[in-house]
């Protein structure tokens, strides 16, 4: 189904509830990382521009009980929003109720307002989490319009998702349209040959996505901690590499399902312990059994280079090795080089840690895509449908 998209709504006068996806990363009450909310400026900025009041909602972290209330506060979000916008933000440190009720009213076109967050709603009966009927319908009646900018949530139906959604004419917006068209495009229309590339440390984290790319994409390498339960699925020592002993026959079945589709590192660096400053080895096959592998080894990045020659769609989720230590960086590294310089490609991160890495390792800007979504991105990626999507109105 085709959905709604924020240029198809009329925003002028109106009050536009806007979902958007601000639980961003945060230490000591500050910002680590604004991404998500700099990913959210260009529908906030096109609704000021239409003459809209702007009422922004959403979650940071869980919240369960009172305590967690204070270091879960959407303040630092409203002050660094209203830094990126050059304008004020109210923030209204209420869920609900006539404070909340009152400073909407008073709002005029082309001003923001930013809801406490929506988990505060958690801690009396999981109402945000479990999609409370009433929540939702309340919620809607705060404004005319509803747009869902939130694609990192979009794999929860929670009230200011779905509920809002179900109440109201809605439409996504700016990002949630990429990431649909882009993850989406990618996995159902996508351009061939279609490369996946998926690490990561388990292979339970990854089983939806390999299963459901081992039937889109023209070949699926795998690297990363989960490499080494494919290994000892195929019979090759692993010394004391990570392992997922129950996962083993499962491994089988996905090779066997792959077959020359499914590509496994053909070599790995090794060290004797979980560290950054061990001696290091690199082995073909057999990894020494008092030796883990950290990270794939040079031949398989010239290998998965050469593998990603000609690709015209790349999807890439999962980084190979303990990129965090320098020494195990070179495999990540290395596919994002190879990614990034593949010009004729649609080249997409499906967020999570290697969307982390790619931007931490400085190739943020030579991807065609990097997905906002973690777990969203996944269960995308694994051709789930995602409330938060399927809520919003058809076209
Ligand atoms: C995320 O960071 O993946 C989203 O914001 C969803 O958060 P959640 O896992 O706490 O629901």
């Amino acid at each position: 189904m085709v959905k709604k998209v924020v240029t198809d709504l009329d925003l002028k006068d109106k009050k536009v509830l806007v979902r958007a996806d601000f639980n961003v990363p945060m230490k000591d009450g500050e910002i680590t990382n604004d991404n998500r909310i700099q990913a959210a400026l260009p529908t906030i900025q096109y609704v000021i521009e239409q003459g809209g009041k702007v009422i922004l909602f959403s979650h940071l972290g869980k919240v369960k009980t009172e305590d967690d209330k204070a270091d879960k506060t959407l303040r630092p979000i409203a002050e660094r929003l209203s830094e990126l916008l050059g304008k004020e933000v109210t923030f209204v440190p209420e869920t609900r109720g006539k404070e909340l009720e009152d400073t909407i009213a008073s709002l005029k076109n082309g001003e923001v307002l930013l809801v406490e967050n929506t988990r505060f709603e958690d801690i009396d009966g999981k109402k945000e989490s479990k999609n409370d009927a009433e929540l939702g319908k309340y919620w809607a009646s705060l404004g005319d319009v509803f747009v869902n900018d939130a694609f990192g949530t979009a794999h929860r139906a929670h009230a200011s998702n779905v509920g809002i959604a179900s109440n109201l004419e809605s439409a996504a917006g700016f990002l949630m349209d990429k990431e649909i068209k882009f993850i989406g495009g990618a996995v159902d229309e996508p351009q061939r040959p279609f490369v996946a590339i998926l690490g990561g440390a388990k292979v339970s984290d990854k089983i939806g996505v390999i299963e459901n790319l081992l039937d889109k994409a023209d070949k699926v390498l795998i690297g990363g901690g989960m490499t080494y339960t494919f290994y000892a699925a195929k019979g090759i020592e692993i010394g004391t590499s990570l392992v997922e002993e129950d996962k083993i026959e499962l491994a089988k079945t996905l090779l066997e399902k792959g077959g020359d589709k499914l590509i496994l590192p053909i070599d790995t660096k090794t060290t004797h312990e979980f560290s950054n400053d061990g001696v290091i080895e690199v082995h073909e096959g057999v990894i020494p059994s008092d030796q883990m592998g950290l990270d794939i080894g040079p031949k398989t990045i010239e290998l998965f280079t050469k593998e990603l020659q000609g690709a015209k769609t790349v999807v890439w989720n999962g980084p190979m090795g303990v990129f965090e230590m320098t020494n195990f960086a070179n495999g990540t590294i290395g596919v994002c080089e190879a990614i990034a310089n593949l010009t004729e490609a649609t080249t997409i991160i499906g967020g999570g840690d290697s969307a982390a890495a790619a931007m931490e390792l400085g190739f943020a800007d030579q991807f065609t895509h990097i997905s906002t979504g973690g777990g969203a991105s996944l269960e995308y990626l694994e051709g789930k449908e995602l409330p938060g999507v399927s809520s919003i109105s058809n076209k």
